[in-house]
């Protein structure tokens, strides 16, 4: 979309709503390619017009991808009339309308979230078929077998269904943490796999999704705006970052 209206425009980048944006434009504040734009319908070409706010250049961009490092007792959703959201930490400066985690983690479950506003970006990382590789590290009771680890990288069997296959390499400092990457996100995937093991999930900690790595310097709870380039490694289905990892 490289046309839109100029109250639109303000909305999106601004974060306001339309009525705030037309009284941010009635009173003067934007000016578009040097002159003074009251008019909310005046279209404005994204990629093409300059367009300033009281003097400062404001850049247009569609959605919005942040990176946040969950932290655990925090829900994976938008909002939640009793515990506390993803996007409910997100700071004011990134806030807009239509915010989602793309893809849960459960509630105890720690690491990479992506909290987006694009629904197809989502659909295309997210939907079964599409299978984007994420990595966790997955701390369990005791130490998994090579049968165990065969089975596993075979496919693993959950309600009859078998599943497409999940990587398991031990860490080499400790022999009950594990780097587990599965090609699928079916629902509590992991702790369901080890269970069925007999072999309990203590922590669960996202580190990867697609080829991108969750950013070592943000602490829980905090979160950051993505470059498009990082964007898109997320979006790779390349199974090879399996040996990146390894
Ligand atoms: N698998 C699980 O069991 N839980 C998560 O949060 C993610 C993957």
């Amino acid at each position: 979309m490289s046309v839109v209206r100029a109250d639109k425009y303000l909305s999106v980048v601004k974060n306001v709503t339309r009525s705030e944006a037309k009284k941010l434009l009635r009173a003067g504040c934007i000016a578009v390619n040097g002159k003074v734009c009251k008019n909310g319908d005046a279209k404005i070409d994204t990629q093409k017009d300059e367009v300033f706010f009281n003097g400062l250049r404001l850049e247009w961009k569609e959605h919005i991808y942040i990176m946040m490092n969950k932290p655990a007792g925090v829900v994976s959703a938008s909002k939640d009339p009793h515990e506390k959201t993803v996007t409910d930490l997100v700071p004011e400066e990134l806030q807009r309308t239509g915010l989602f985690p793309a893809g849960r983690l459960d509630k105890d479950t720690t690491g990479f979230v992506l909290i987006t506003d694009d629904g197809v970006f989502a659909h295309n990382i997210l939907a079964p078929g599409k299978h984007v590789p994420k990595t966790y590290i997955v701390g369990l009771t005791r130490p998994v077998t090579q049968q165990e680890i065969r089975e596993l990288a075979d496919g693993p069997v959950l309600d009859d269904e078998k599943l497409l296959p999940v990587l398991v390499e031990c860490e080499i400092k400790d022999e009950t943490k594990y780097r587990v990457i599965l090609q699928e996100g079916r629902y509590h995937q992991i702790k369901r796999m080890f269970a069925k093991q007999q072999n309990p999930v203590l922590s669960l900690h996202r580190i990867r999704m697609g080829k991108l790595f969750l950013d070592a310097q943000l602490q829980p709870g905090e979160c950051r705006e993505l470059t498009d380039e990082e964007v898109e490694l997320i979006a790779s289905r390349d199974i090879s970052c399996v040996e990146d990892v390894m």
